[in-house]
């Protein structure tokens, strides 16, 4: 079996076992697991582009699929009515009017699906791809994400 089909499969395990925890977790628990995972990913992704660990296309396509699974799953898990009664960085802003939050999960989306759509072979091909996704975290973090406290 060729080992993209692989990663598809395990994608769709992935998928069930989300939707499990789903039924069970408030939207806020959610979309911080969902967040979480696409952290975990962006190290795996981080330690190629720096160079501590080989570059591996099979594990870069892995990543970035789940990551866009993840990206698809928090982005509902934002809207307005779902803000409260629980501990969350999700900034009050994220609600305001002209608010580009949602702009900007759909940034990070097209830029993740971008890049799996390339399905880099090298690092050279990889880097700007990467750096186009990495940019899309610390922009929204910088506006709606409030610090650790
Ligand atoms: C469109 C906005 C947006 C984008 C893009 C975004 N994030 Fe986030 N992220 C948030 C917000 C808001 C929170 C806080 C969620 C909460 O506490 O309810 C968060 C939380 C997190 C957390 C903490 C989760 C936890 O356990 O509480 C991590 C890790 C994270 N993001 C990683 C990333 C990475 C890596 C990327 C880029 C690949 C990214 N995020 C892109 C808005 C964004």
């Amino acid at each position: 079996m060729n080992i993209k089909k692989t990663a598809a499969i395990a994608l769709t395990t992935l998928i069930v076992a989300a939707s499990a925890y789903a039924a069970t977790h408030s939207p806020i628990a959610q979309r911080k697991a969902a967040m979480k995972e696409i952290g975990g990913q962006m190290r795996t992704l981080g330690g190629m582009a720096q160079g501590k660990t080989e570059y591996d296309d099979f594990a870069v396509f892995s990543a970035l699929e789940i990551m866009l699974n993840a990206a698809i799953t928090a982005r509902p898990l934002f809207a307005d009515s779902m803000n409260m009664g629980e501990e969350t960085r999700a900034k009050p802003e994220i609600w305001a009017a002209g608010s580009d939050f949602d702009a900007q999960m759909g940034q990070m989306i097209t830029r993740l699906e971008a890049a799996i759509e390339a399905d880099p072979a090298d690092l050279e091909t990889f880097l700007p791809l990467f750096g186009a996704v990495a940019a899309t975290c610390k922009s929204c973090h910088e506006a709606f994400r409030a610090p650790e406290s």
